[in-house]
C-alpha cells in the first residue's frame, strides 16, 4: 500500500483518513489491508484508487452505526448478479441480496426452518453423519482435518437443507451449489482484471448456474408433491403468511444462499478449532475433564449440550480470535456521514469480525486463545459479532452452534488430535470467509487424556499467539 496523500476535510481543514493505493491490495489479503488502514488512519479510512474508495469501520461503536440501521446501510451480495430473469440473477437473490420491507418479510418466513423446533428434527441427522465420519478414522491417521470437516458438512448441509428424505439428490444439488460459490468467488476476484480467460470463464459460470437452476427447479416440484418432508426446504416451501407463501424464484436464491452461508462457514469453524485445541493442551486438559464427567463416549444429547459450558467457551474464543466470517459489507442507500467522511449514496463500506475481535481494549492480549476470557466477560453484539449483528444477523446461528457442540465432543472423546509438528498452517480471507488455504495436517490417536502440542510454521503465527506451545516444551524440560 503506498504513502497516503494529503487529503483535506473540508469542514474542518483535517487530513482525511485516506490512503491511495490499489484496490487489490484489500482481496489480495484483506487482514493485512485492514490492519494497515487501522494503524495508519484508527477507526475510519478509506482506500482510493484512480477516484475509487472503499470505505472501512472499525469497532464496536461502527458496527452499531452500520448494522443496526438496515434502512441506510444495505447489504448489496455478489458482484456477479447476472442479467435480469437469468438463472444467475435467481440463484443469487437469496436473503443477502434482499432489503427493507422484502427482506424484513422473507426473513420471517424462511426462518421457520431454524427455530428451534426444526433445529430439533435436524439433529438425527447430525448425529448419524458425524458417527460415520468418526468410525472411518483410525488411530495413527494423518489427515487433513479442513478436508474432513469441509466434505462432512458439505453432507450434512445438503442434508438438512434439501434431503433429509431423498439424501441422494440432496448431495448431487449441494456439489453442484459448491461449485458454483467456487466459480463465483474466482470471478469475483478477477472481476478488476478485464482479460479473455475471465470472459470465458464469466460464460461457463452463466451456463452452469442455468444447469443449476434446472435441478433447483426439479426438488423444488419434487418436494411441492410430497409435502411431508422434514428438511429446511420443505420448511420453507409450506411457510406462509397473509401474503401467501415464497414464490418458486425465490425459493431457488435461497436455496442456493443457505448452502452458501451455512457450508463452508461451519466446516472453517470446525477445522480451526481443532487445531487451537491441538495447540493449546491446558484448555484440552480442562475440555477433556468436561466431556468425561458430562458426557457418555458418544454423541451429546440435547440436553446434555446445555452442560457443556467449557465446550461453550472453547467455541466462543475460537470464533472470536479466528471469525470463519472476518468482514463483510454494505452500499449506503442515502447520504449519510461515516466518521468525517460525507458519503453519497451508494458507497462501498466494510466492517470487520475480525478486526473488532482482536482489539485490545475490548479483548487483552487478543491473540492468546484463552476461552478461560468468557467467565469474566459479556461482550455486547457489536463487541462480539461472529454471526453478525442487527436485523441480518444469522438466521443458522442456532444450528451452527448445535452442530459445533456437538460434532466436536463426540470427535474429541474418541480421538486425541495434534498437529503435524513443523506442518503449515496458513489462512487468508477469502470471499469473506477466513480459510485455511495449506492442509491442516493432524495426526489422530485414541484419546487417552495426554495432550501435547508441536510446533507449526506459516502466517498462523500473524493471527494467534501459539506461545504455549513453547511454554509447555519450556516448561517439561
Ligand atoms: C459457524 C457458522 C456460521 C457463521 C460464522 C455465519 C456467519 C454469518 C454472518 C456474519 C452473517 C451476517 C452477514 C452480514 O451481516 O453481512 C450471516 C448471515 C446469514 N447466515 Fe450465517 N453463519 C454461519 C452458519 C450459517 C448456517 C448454518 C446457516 C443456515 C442455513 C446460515 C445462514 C445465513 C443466512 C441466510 C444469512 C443472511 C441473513 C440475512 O441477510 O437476513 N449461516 N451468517
Amino acid at each position: 500500500m503506498s504513502t497516503p496523500n494529503l487529503v483535506l476535510n473540508l469542514g474542518t481543514d483535517e487530513p482525511l483518513p485516506i490512503t491511495r493505493g490499489r484496490l487489490l491490495d484489500f482481496p489480495d489479503d484483506p487482514i493485512a489491508c485492514m490492519r494497515k488502514l487501522n494503524s495508519r488512519h484508527g477507526n475510519v479510512a478509506a482506500l482510493e484508487d484512480e477516484g475509487q474508495r472503499v470505505y472501512f469501520a472499525f469497532g464496536p461503536e461502527l458496527n452499531h452505526q452500520i448494522l443496526s440501521d438496515g434502512t441506510t446501510f444495505h447489504s448489496q451480495f455478489f458482484a456477479i448478479r447476472g442479467s435480469r430473469n437469468s438463472p444467475q440473477r435467481h440463484l443469487t437473490s437469496g436473503l443477502l441480496s434482499m432489503n427493507g420491507e422484502v427482506h424484513k418479510r422473507q426473513r420471517r418466513l424462511v426462518m421457520d426452518a431454524f427455530l428451534k423446533k426444526a433445529i430439533l428434527n435436524y439433529v438425527p441427522t447430525v448425529r448419524q453423519l458425524t458417527e460415520e465420519m468418526v468410525s472411518q478414522w483410525k488411530p495413527g491417521d494423518e489427515r487433513d482435518i479442513n478436508r474432513d470437516m469441509t466434505d462432512f458438512m458439505l453432507r450434512l448441509t445438503s442434508t438438512i437443507l434439501f434431503g433429509i428424505d431423498d439424501v441422494e439428490m440432496a448431495y448431487r444439488i449441494g456439489h453442484m451449489i459448491d461449485h458454483w460459490v467456487h466459480m463465483n468467488h474466482e470471478l469475483g476476484m478477477g472481476a478488476f482484471v478485464a482479460n479473455q480467460g475471465i470472459a470465458n470463464r464469466y460464460g461457463e459460470l452463466l451456463e452452469y448456474a442455468g444447469k443449476l437452476e434446472v435441478e433447483i427447479k426439479s426438488m423444488i416440484s419434487q418436494r411441492k408433491s410430497n409435502p411431508t418432508g422434514r428438511d429446511a426446504l420443505s420448511l420453507m416451501i409450506s411457510a406462509h403468511d397473509e401474503q401467501g407463501s415464497i414464490s418458486d424464484q425465490e425459493l431457488i436464491g435461497q436455496s442456493a444462499l443457505m448452502f452458501g452461508a451455512a457450508h463452508l462457514t461451519t466446516a472453517h469453524t470446525l477445522a480451526w478449532t481443532l487445531f487451537l485445541l491441538a495447540e493449546h493442551p491446558s484448555v484440552m486438559t480442562e475440555l477433556h475433564h468436561e466431556l468425561n464427567t458430562e458426557l457418555d463416549g458418544g454423541f451429546p444429547g440435547v440436553e446434555q449440550i446445555d452442560r457443556l459450558h467449557c465446550t461453550e467457551r472453547v467455541v466462543k474464543e475460537s470464533m472470536r480470535i479466528l471469525p470463519a466470517s472476518s468482514y463483510s459489507q454494505r452500499v449506503n442507500a442515502v447520504a449519510t456521514q461515516l466518521g468525517p467522511f460525507a458519503l453519497a449514496p451508494g458507497a462501498g463500506i466494510v466492517f470487520s469480525q475480525f478486526m473488532t475481535h482482536h482489539m485490545p481494549e475490548l479483548y487483552p492480549n487478543p491473540e492468546e486463545f484463552r476461552p478461560e476470557r468468557w467467565l469474566t466477560i459479556n461482550p455486547s453484539p457489536y463487541e462480539y459479532l461472529p454471526f453478525g449483528a442487527g436485523p441480518r444477523m444469522c438466521i443458522g446461528a442456532p444450528l451452527a452452534m448445535m452442530i459445533l457442540k456437538s460434532v466436536l465432543p463426540t470427535i474429541l472423546q474418541r480421538f486425541k488430535v495434534t498437529a503435524l509438528p513443523m506442518s503449515e498452517v496458513s489462512g487468508k480471507v477469502i470471499s469473506t470467509m477466513l480459510c485455511p488455504t495449506t492442509a491442516l495436517m493432524m495426526r489422530l490417536d485414541e484419546q487417552d487424556g495426554r495432550f501435547e502440542s508441536h510446533p507449526v510454521r506459516g502466517n498462523i503465527h500473524d493471527m494467534v499467539d501459539l506461545r504455549e506451545v513453547r511454554r509447555s516444551v519450556r516448561k517439561a524440560a
